[in-house]
């Protein structure tokens, strides 16, 4: 169980960090950015969700000593054997172009001829407590790729992902709206659920 209330949070997106701070907020949980503090980004060298936010995790919490937490997250299509996965911030490119990235999964999906548009969103958080124990909580949304994209709000993949029993993509929506049903505010309500136990 964790009694402290400022955590780091080893991540230096923009709309994650929104993201995961408005969800702590409502624990009394105020989140650090790793940025803030001149934290390093390491490489995600490993090869699952899990391991990478475990090596963030790690990493953020030799620097500091303090709890901390980090997320590995990714849309995983199921036609294109899970890609981009692991690989979504990378099909983006160095110019994180998600516009492009957009366009290399609807590419991607038409070459594959396959007519199943079936995708997830996938979050792991992983948290490395002050005494350096680690534990992972996973999150999952499903939905289907969209083409054209639609919607101005969220960042990364939400234009082209509309969540099952949904008429609208994830850009589309409010970020509350998101919030509540997003891989990243499941995988957090697992935690909060094991860590606070409420
Ligand atoms: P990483 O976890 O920093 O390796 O990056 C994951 C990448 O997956 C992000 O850069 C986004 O491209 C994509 N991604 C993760 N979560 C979301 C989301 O909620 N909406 C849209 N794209 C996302």
């Amino acid at each position: 169980m964790i009694d402290q209330d400022i955590w780091v949070l080893a991540s230096h997106n923009p709309g994650k960090i929104r993201e995961l701070q408005a969800l702590l907020a409502s624990r009394g949980i105020a989140l650090k950015g790793a940025a803030g503090l001149g934290l390093d980004e390491p490489e995600e060298t490993e090869s699952t969700f899990e391991g990478n936010a475990a090596l963030k995790a790690k990493a953020a919490w030799q620097a500091t000593g303090l709890t901390c937490l980090s997320d590995d997250s990714g849309l995983s299509v199921d036609a294109l054997g899970g890609d981009p996965g692991i690989y979504s911030a990378r099909w983006a490119g160095e110019a994180r172009d998600f516009d492009m990235a957009m366009a290399r999964v609807q590419e991607a999906l038409l070459a594959s001829g396959a007519a199943d548009r079936t995708a997830r969103f996938v979050c792991v958080v992983a948290l490395c407590r002050a005494d350096g124990t680690l534990v992972h909580y996973r999150g999952e949304v499903v939905g289907e790729i969209v083409w054209p994209p639609r919607g101005e709000g969220g960042f990364g993949y939400d234009a082209i992902f509309q969540p099952h029993g949904h008429d609208r993509t994830f850009a589309q929506m409010s970020a509350a709206e998101k919030r509540a049903m997003s891989h990243r505010g499941r995988a957090l309500e697992a935690l909060v659920a094991a860590e606070f136990g409420r």
